[in-house]
């Protein structure tokens, strides 16, 4: 974890919390504490205090708009055409699951409508599934925080939590539990959670799209060049990477062109031979 000049009081307010908590009286010992046999696990807690986990369903509506309408239809048809009916997306930094369930719901969105460009017989299964055959779709959604990672599993959020999602939305995929709203089991059984550091060399291979945003803005220049060409290696060729709102790959990497449509953006995969 890279905390520059502008984030030293929110690292100074974190560890003196812990410290509290831990009813020891200077960094110190606290340090020592650590790096001790027993530090294990405050060391696994330190470090879910100091991640920011804010996130929001439908987050950056106009970047969405551009992963459903022009990348995510655009990979349909490409991979029909292939014969290769599965699609995999991997959310790097899911926090509590909004983001990953979000893509969940507007993939089902868009393979609806493509069932609907391309009627299927009347005797089709009833209800129809989410995902149709011959398709498979795949989301891995990963965090370094525990926490975070239990809540997404949970899928249950609040009526707060749910600002951004509109009714047609909260009526097809949640179900009302109480004051809760639950994400409904098709959907939740297209998401898979798994623990990730993306600072780690071995990372989730063979993605069509990879979804990391607001997460590289927490590291250091050359950590989030290393981290973007991890991404590249870890992308299907002509694969598409989405990065948060205040995240840019400009002037760090000549491996990705620029997308911008419908005033969103995104970066697709240069191949070497084109
Ligand atoms: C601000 S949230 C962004 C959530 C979501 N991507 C969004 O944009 O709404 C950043 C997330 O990145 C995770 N994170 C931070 N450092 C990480 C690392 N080295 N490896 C994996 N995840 C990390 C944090 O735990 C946190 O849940």
């Amino acid at each position: 974890m890279h905390f520059d000049e502008r984030r030293a009081a929110f690292l100074q307010d974190r560890l003196q919390r812990r410290l509290k908590e831990c009813r020891l009286d200077s960094f110190y010992s606290y340090y020592r504490l650590l790096i001790s046999a027993q530090g294990k696990q405050e060391l696994s807690c330190l470090l879910e205090n100091l991640t920011v986990n804010e996130t929001s369903f439908f987050r950056n509506k106009a970047q969405l708009d551009l992963f459903q309408r022009d990348v995510v239809d655009e990979l349909l048809r490409a991979k029909q055409e292939r014969g290769q009916c599965n699609l995999k997306i991997w959310s790097a930094g899911c926090s509590t699951g909004q983001e990953p369930y979000t893509l969940a719901m507007l993939v089902a969105d868009a393979l609806s409508y493509c069932r609907l460009r391309h009627p299927q017989p009347v005797e089709a299964v009833l209800p129809r599934p989410l995902v149709p055959a011959p398709w498979r779709m795949e989301i891995l959604a990963s965090d370094i925080n525990y926490s975070v990672l239990r809540v997404a599993q949970a899928a249950s959020y609040s009526e707060h939590q749910m600002a951004g999602v509109d009714y047609g939305y909260r009526l097809r995929y949640f179900d009302k539990v109480g004051d809760r709203y639950v994400i409904k089991k098709a959907v939740k059984e297209l998401v898979h959670f798994d623990f990730h550091n993306l600072k780690t060399e071995y990372l989730p291979q063979n993605n069509d799209i990879i979804f990391c945003r607001n997460v590289m803005m927490y590291f250091d220049e050359p950590e989030q060049r290393r981290l973007i060409e991890k991404f590249y290696r870890c992308l299907n060729p002509n694969g598409y990477l989405f990065v948060g709102h205040a995240e840019s790959l400009l002037g760090l990497t000549e491996k990705f062109r620029m997308v911008h449509r419908h005033s969103g953006t995104a970066y697709q995969r240069i191949e070497e031979d084109m």
